[in-house]
């Protein structure tokens, strides 16, 4: 068995407990280094025959005759500073690697955040030296939630995806009850950090959890042991956080830092692994 899917179960059976105490201790911040520790730093590169074909054109992965792929809607929030149109070229390399790996289509819609910053954007404004963290509030953040949730509406995602900033978005609006219904096969937080504003209603959260299994909502985190933008326990604090709120928390550790992990194939086929494991939620 790989490292990754013994220790994606075994991670699994401590999100599935209902035992908060024990959900708590199995994500405390100390611990989760070790916990969460199972990923090797494996490049795609290095192999010449996982070389991905080169593809930006959706028809023509659609019309291939070798696949029936699944089509999975993806809607995703980049970064502070970044931009709708590069986010969605760095996600290309997974859409490529689970187009070869389990026919998934990963179809990926973003756009720009609504405030300007640094050379790119951003979902909300602070006073300089403050984080998102520990922020008391985030300007424009209402203008931000109202333009997700348009896209949201339009799109009909299957998997709302964020990075950073735009991890701790969906974080907020989830904390606020702002998403519903809960997208069939769930969330997926890169680098996520700490909603602060939202602290009371993060730990009030309940979510509903549907009628059966299947029904649950769910959230894919992903996190850097090297992280120095957003450390490591800030993802077990969400996490904790959600999984006390009733919803079904798996946790992706990799030896990196903050970027989404795209070229890591361990984390690639935990992430294919989560994709497939709730393909049969989808109303396509
Ligand atoms: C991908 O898209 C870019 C910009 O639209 C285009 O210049 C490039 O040729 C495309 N690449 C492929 C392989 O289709
Ligand atoms: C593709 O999927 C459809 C519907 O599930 C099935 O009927 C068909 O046989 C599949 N085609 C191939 C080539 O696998
Ligand atoms: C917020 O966190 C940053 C980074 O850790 C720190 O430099 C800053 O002083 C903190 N600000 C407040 C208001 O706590
Ligand atoms: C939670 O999600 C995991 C990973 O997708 C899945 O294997 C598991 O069955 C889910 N558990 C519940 C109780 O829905």
């Amino acid at each position: 068995m790989q490292p990754s899917a013994k220790f994606g179960r075994t991670l699994q059976f401590l999100a599935c407990l209902a035992c908060s105490r024990i959900a708590a201790f199995s994500l405390h911040p100390t611990a989760a280094a070790q916990l969460l520790r199972f990923t090797t730093a494996v490049s795609l590169a290095a192999d010449p025959n996982e070389q991905m074909p080169a593809s930006n054109d959706s028809s023509s992965i659609r019309s291939s005759p070798v696949t029936n792929t699944t089509i999975i809607r993806v809607l995703a929030l980049h970064g502070s500073e970044g931009n709708g149109a590069s986010f969605a070229q760095t996600l290309k390399v997974w859409r490529e690697s689970l187009l070869q790996e389990v026919a998934i289509d990963f179809q990926v819609s973003s756009f720009d955040a609504p405030v300007p910053k640094g050379h790119g954007y951003a979902w909300w404004a602070m006073p300089p030296h403050v984080r998102s963290f520990n922020a008391t509030s985030y300007e424009h953040f209402d203008t931000s939630c109202a333009a997700v949730l348009q896209h949201i509406n339009n799109i009909r995602p299957h998997v709302i995806l964020g990075h950073s900033q735009g991890a701790i978005l969906i974080t907020a609006l989830l904390a606020l009850n702002q998403i519903r219904p809960h997208p069939p096969l769930g969330y997926i937080l890169n680098g996520v950090a700490w909603p602060n504003p939202y602290t009371d209603e993060m730990e009030a959260l309940r979510v509903d959890r549907g009628s059966s299994a299947t029904t649950i909502p769910k959230v894919l985190l992903i996190v850097g042991e090297r992280d120095k933008m957003n450390a490591p326990d800030q993802t077990a604090r969400v996490g904790n956080t959600l999984q006390q709120a009733g919803m079904n928390i798996t946790i992706i550790s990799h030896p990196a830092g903050h970027a989404v992990p795209v070229q890591d194939s361990t984390v690639n086929k935990a992430l294919a692994e989560w994709l497939t494991s709730s393909v049969d939620r989808l109303i396509n």
